[in-house]
């Protein structure tokens, strides 16, 4: 069966799923998306996605073109016709088609809302139990990484440049400091096992998954530090991690070709990465 998308109020075949070349998404990368993970056939943590949507497309001066609610029904028909068991839903939306190429926002055009599902077993991923390595690369980005953009040619080449070294990940640095991931949040454990990630602002995402670990960590009184921290401190750390929303919790056993730790994945990480997936399976809707 082809995949179903969703294109401005309709289900389609993903061939017949199509927006203007006008699309201002296509044209200045003036769109919002989210990435929800799908866990047998429900959405996980689907209402920080959906807080963090509206606060992005509220940074942009975009009004969305259905409510919250509204959004999130599309979202489970879409899992619904597609038979989707465990994958994600990408949502995009966009500042829509004008009629010519203006920069400044036009008046009286409808945003673009379209989205798509696609399989993957998170949970059993075989990168899960091996963990992965990730290449350093200098941080290109614009200054409001706290805005979920479809503006990722950054993360293209990063992750591009990733991929020619084998490496499952790019780590974004700047300042000496590591931002984040190419599409993730960035973790350490230090060697007197304090969990490190990056404190949020505009530097980087406010990742999803970065804020459910942090919380279900210090729920368990586990001792968390929110700071920025070099590839040097993480090099010297116990173990390394990324969160995201779609690949949960993930080792990291090397970087630049470095191990970190013993260079497998580390029981913080394998702990985390349990409670993340108990968490997600119990609040899933
Ligand atoms: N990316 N940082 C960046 C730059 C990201 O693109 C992402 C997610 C994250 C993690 O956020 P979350 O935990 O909410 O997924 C951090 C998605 C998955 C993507 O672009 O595919």
């Amino acid at each position: 069966m082809e995949p179903i998308a969703y294109v401005n109020g309709a289900f389609v075949p993903l061939s017949e799923a199509k927006v203007s070349i006008l699309d201002r998404g296509f044209l200045f990368a003036d769109g919002i998306y989210e990435v929800a993970a799908v866990l047998d056939g429900k959405l996980i943590d689907n209402a920080s996605h959906l807080a963090r949507l509206e606060r992005s497309v509220g940074e942009i001066s975009l009004a969305l073109p259905d409510s919250i609610d509204r959004i999130q029904e599309i979202q489970k028909e879409l899992v619904k016709r597609n038979n989707l068991v465990n994958g994600m839903v990408y949502l995009e939306v966009t500042r829509g088609a004008d009629s010519g190429r203006d920069f400044a926002f036009p008046k009286g055009v409808k945003p673009t809302l379209i989205m798509f599902t696609s399989v993957k077993d998170i949970v059993n991923a075989p990168s899960a139990k091996t963990g992965i390595g990730v290449i350093t690369v200098p941080d290109i980005r614009w200054a409001r990484r706290d805005i979920k953009s479809v503006a990722l040619l950054a993360q293209v080449l990063a992750k591009q440049a990733a991929a020619e070294a084998n490496a499952g990940e790019a780590w974004m640095v700047e300042d000496g400091k590591v931002t984040e991931g190419g599409s993730s949040s960035c973790f350490i454990l230090t060697q007197d096992d304090v969990i490190v990630t990056r404190q949020n602002g505009s530097e980087i995402l406010p990742g999803c998954t970065r804020k459910a670990v942090v919380k279900l960590a210090e729920e368990r009184q586990l001792r968390i530090e929110e700071r920025a921290f070099s590839v040097e401190e993480a090099l010297a750390a116990k173990e390394a991690f990324i969160t995201s929303a779609t690949v949960f919790v993930q080792a990291v056993v090397s970087i630049d070709g470095k191990k970190v730790g013993n260079g497998k994945p580390g029981p913080m990480t394998d702990r985390l990465r349990e409670i993340y997936v108990d968490f997600a399976r119990a609040t899933a809707v």
